[in-house]
């Protein structure tokens, strides 16, 4: 097989592996992924179909394997946690935020928190609370100075810079420092004739309702803003819960190799139809397979 760290424009590489993320990264050599993108399971949450960890052992059951993907991230490199703590009795659980404290003593830096709002969240009823429409998407590095390619994630600028820039009043064409003390300042005239804006910490992604034969799948949407911010074609993208595979399959899409664990062997049957459902057509067909199939004999 040819070496894990190899970047080729005209190989690309999509490794779907069973087992526990924990023990299979130690077949990776340090720094070898650009992004770790991933949907862990959640604590308690779905303990028939996989995961069941309980709140209290969560972030010891956690680190075990936070250390092995810090050792093979590379410096550059970015960490992409989605979770989000449930109600019980009456609160929500702590373990999510216990979770990102020992993450920081285990070496990471915590960058940042992106909201994943799910546009279509269906409605319900709580006798003390309303439904939950969003997500925590974790970001963590291990320096300050990780790869970062914002342009790629640019969205329209939209219709209010029709009216709001039709007429600007004087302290629109100067900087102008907030009036109630925050400390930001905005020169809305820099906004004159663009098109296109950075987006917000909070992304509006519809959940996929598509049965998919897993029951805790992402939207493509989501890896595939990841991957855009934070890796280049021809990176390595690592989802160590892989699930259906929904990381790889969007990876693959934008020309990035990437590798998939999970320690369900059903839903990695799973990940690799939905892989090769259809032919991936870049003329490399031959060699993805057959990565993928020694991968996959190497299963523990
Ligand atoms: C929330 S789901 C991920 C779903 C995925 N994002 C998708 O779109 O299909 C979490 C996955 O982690 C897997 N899992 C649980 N413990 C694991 C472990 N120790 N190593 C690898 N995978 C594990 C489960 O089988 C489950 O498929």
């Amino acid at each position: 097989m040819a070496p894990r760290t190899e970047t080729s424009l005209n190989v690309l590489t999509t490794e779907i592996i069973c087992g526990d993320c924990r023990e299979v990264l130690q077949r990776f050599g340090d720094g070898t992924f650009d992004l770790i993108v991933t949907s862990p399971p959640y604590a308690d949450q779905r303990a028939r179909t996989y995961g069941g960890i309980k709140p209290q052992h969560y972030v010891e059951w956690f680190l075990e394997r936070s250390a092995e993907f810090r050792r093979v991230l590379k410096p550059s490199g970015t960490f992409i946690l989605n979770i989000k703590e449930k109600a019980e009795r009456g609160e929500r659980h702590v373990y999510v935020i216990e979770l990102i404290l020992a993450l920081r003593k285990q070496g990471w830096l915590w960058t940042e928190e992106f909201i994943w709002h799910k546009r279509n969240c269906h409605p319900g009823r709580w006798p003390n609370r309303f439904r939950d429409a969003w997500e925590r998407c974790l970001q963590f590095n291990k320096t300050r100075h990780f790869k970062m390619f914002q342009r790629e994630v640019m969205v329209p600028m939209g219709e209010w810079t029709k009216t709001r820039l039709k007429r600007l009043g004087k302290n629109d064409v100067v900087r102008f420092e907030s009036r109630v003390a925050s400390g930001f300042g905005k020169n809305i005239a820099n906004w004159l004739g663009r098109d296109m804006a950075y987006p917000s910490n909070v992304l509006h992604f519809a959940t996929e309702c598509a049965n998919k034969g897993h029951s805790a799948t992402f939207p493509k949407a989501l890896p595939e803003w990841f991957i855009k911010l934070f890796t280049e074609p021809g990176d390595w993208v690592l989802d160590p819960f892989t699930g259906s595979g929904t990381t790889n399959l969007v990876a693959r899409e934008l020309g990035r190799n990437s590798v998939g664990i999970d320690n369900v062997p059903q839903y990695v049957a799973l990940a690799k139809k939905y892989l090769f459902r259809k032919p991936f057509c870049d003329g490399n067909n031959a060699i993805l397979w057959d990565r993928l199939t020694e991968a996959s004999s190497k299963a523990p």
